[in-house]
């Protein structure tokens, strides 16, 4: 008896745990996926990454009750060619959203580059796969080609079913100081305008009753000047904020210019609802933020409540989202059939400032920022994934992996396929997530500013060593971490310091970049060197040209394809006051 009942306590336990094995191998099909990508966000702003000033509550919470990655790498230290990787898994090289003039990034909603329609974004198989897909947010990857409404490069037309939000990007001249300025450079082009046409009429009137003996051709050519000053306003930077500081509802411009001290609660209210509205179906929602990008507008709520002012103040709100997007996850009970992922789209940018106000973050131990080609502090960012039940909780993991791999992770969760017509940079995360391999997928990561490769890294796997050579890098104004006196960026081109042999350091040891190694202080140099140039050569042979996205025409501004509510050029629409209680 006892030892039938031995018997059959043994066979319960093998069925418990092959069920519970089971259970731990296999992923529940078709999951709600919610990718949240914060806009100039460092690695060191984050509590989670070790921030003990600032307070970001709910993404530690991510991290605590998920996988933290320590080495997770955008595919560029800009907005736009960074985005773009996100979203094809591939270097932006390979979709030609990599700059190859001063302009790194788009900086017009009329702009006629963008994220080429033949690419094929994650959003695009997974709504093929029946995904309720919606994009609530920063954009900036292009609008349309040729005409308004042609939308070839819209979210609309890269799988998204729905859109909200930003086709451009926050900059300093949505906020209100600068459209004052704006506002008075206005008047004052109207003025002008006004009083040369006054002149062209009496001047006509004068011909006309021939008190004037002036040619026609001089007063035709005097009108056309004056036509031209009329319509230079509208092409020149005074104007970036009423041709850029929009807001878009799938095809329609709905706020123009935008009234920056709603946007976070009109966004929020986009994002709760698209989950709402969503919550039958598997989803895919990618929640954009503008935070944390100066000029870093923030709610009456989260105004100096933080240690380290507007931006701090900034930083802490976006948390606050970030909780308003997991307690509605919680109260529908979507937690167990949600991946959630968390990442900013590069490095804090050190130099953002205004009127000698700070409005940059900080990015750790790690060396440079936005805008600064391979250096780390642009490129490695917070990611975190989290899914209770599914991926191990407070699992950390110091492999290199990329923003890119999030395409084919999610791809495969959702049961598609990557295309096999072009080249895939990113790798399938889970295992690693999950613990099933040691090892990222990544044996080499290349780091290029604009379309040039400034860098590139080794993972040597037998070693455990992580090797970076760069090859070109900013030049640095002496004793700075910065290439002008002013917010200005660094540029890829022109007065760039070049390497050779490259600079080279081993992350692992040295992960600030400070001591370069030389042949001298490590016996492996010239071996390590010559196998990075190696690879970059492999790498290079399967780079195709493409079409420029970036450069030249495709980056002007361009009166057709501007988008415009109202009568061109007057455009001009609000978004319908928030009800009270919604804020
Ligand atoms: C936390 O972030 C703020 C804002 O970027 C920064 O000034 C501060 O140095 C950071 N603190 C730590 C301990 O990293
Ligand atoms: C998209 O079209 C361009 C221009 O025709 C071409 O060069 C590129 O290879 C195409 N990309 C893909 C992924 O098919």
């Amino acid at each position: 008896m006892n030892n039938l009942q031995n018997h059959s306590n043994y066979w319960l336990r093998v069925l418990v745990l092959c069920l519970s094995f089971q259970t731990s191998l296999e992923i529940p099909t078709k999951p709600n996926i919610v990718l949240i990508l914060a806009d100039d966000l460092g690695i060191g702003d984050v509590g989670c990454y070790g921030n003990t000033t600032l307070r970001t509550p709910n993404i530690d919470r991510l991290a605590r009750e998920g996988v933290r990655l320590t080495q997770h790498l955008a595919a560029a230290s800009v907005c736009t060619p960074s985005r773009a990787a996100f979203l094809t898994g591939r270097y932006p090289i390979r979709s030609g959203m990599a700059s190859e003039t001063e302009a790194q990034v788009l900086l017009w909603t009329a702009a006629s580059g963008g994220l080429p329609p033949n690419e094929t974004t994650f959003a695009k198989i997974l709504q093929r796969q029946g995904y309720a897909t919606g994009l609530v947010g920063k954009w900036h990857l292009g609008v349309s080609c040729e005409t308004r409404g042609d939308h070839c490069h819209h979210p609309l037309n890269h799988g998204f079913d729905y859109f909200y939000g930003m086709p451009l990007t926050l900059l300093l001249d949505c906020g209100t100081r600068h459209s004052q300025i704006c506002r008075a450079q206005r008047a004052e082009h109207w003025f002008y305008t006004r009083m040369l046409s006054l002149l062209l009429l009496l001047l006509t009137l004068g011909k006309l009753v021939r008190i004037l003996p002036i040619p026609w051709k001089v007063i035709t050519c005097f009108a056309v000047c004056v036509l031209l000053y009329f319509i230079s306003w509208y092409s020149s930077y005074g104007c970036l904020r009423h041709w850029n500081c929009i807001l878009m509802r799938n095809h329609q411009a709905c706020e123009q210019s935008m009234a920056l001290e709603r946007t976070t609660h009109l966004i929020l209210r986009e994002a709760l609802s698209f989950i709402e509205r969503n919550k039958q179906r598997p989803f895919l929602f990618f929640l954009s933020l503008l935070q944390v990008h100066a000029p870093l507008p923030t709610t009456d709520n989260f105004l100096g409540r933080s240690r380290h002012g507007l931006y701090g103040d900034n930083v802490e709100e976006m948390d606050w989202i970030v909780g308003k997007v997991l307690d509605i996850l919680d109260r529908e009970g979507l937690t167990k059939d949600t991946l959630v992922y968390f990442a900013s789209d590069h490095g804090a940018f050190l130099e953002a400032s205004l009127e000698d106000t700070l409005l940059g973050g900080w990015n750790g131990i790690y060396k440079g920022g936005k805008g600064m080609g391979g250096w780390e502090g642009g490129i490695r960012v917070p990611g975190i994934f989290w899914w209770p039940g599914v991926l191990p909780a407070g699992r950390v993991i110091d492999e290199p992996t990329s923003l890119m791999d999030v395409y084919p992770t999610v791809v495969q969760l959702g049961g598609g396929q990557v295309p096999r017509d072009r080249v895939i940079d990113g790798r399938d995360l889970m295992p690693l997530l999950r613990g099933h391999v040691p090892h990222s997928g990544h044996e080499f990561l290349f780091h290029y500013c604009g379309s040039r490769m400034h860098a590139a890294r080794w993972y040597q796997r037998e070693s455990g060593q992580i090797w970076k050579a760069h090859f070109e890098t900013p030049t640095f104004l002496e004793g700075s971490v910065s290439c002008y006196v002013d917010s200005a960026m660094c540029p890829c081109y022109g007065s760039m310091t070049r390497h050779d042999p490259p600079l080279l350091f081993e992350l692992s040891a040295d992960p600030s970049e400070a001591k370069p190694l030389s042949p001298s202080s490590e016996p492996s140099f010239h071996a390590v060197v010559s196998r990075i140039k190696e690879a970059t050569q492999e790498h290079r042979k399967t780079l195709t040209p493409v079409p420029q996205q970036l450069s030249g025409s495709s980056n002007t501004w361009n009166p057709w394809p501007q988008p415009c509510c109202g009568t061109f050029p007057f455009c001009s629409c609000q978004e319908s006051p928030l009800p009270h209680a919604e804020l």
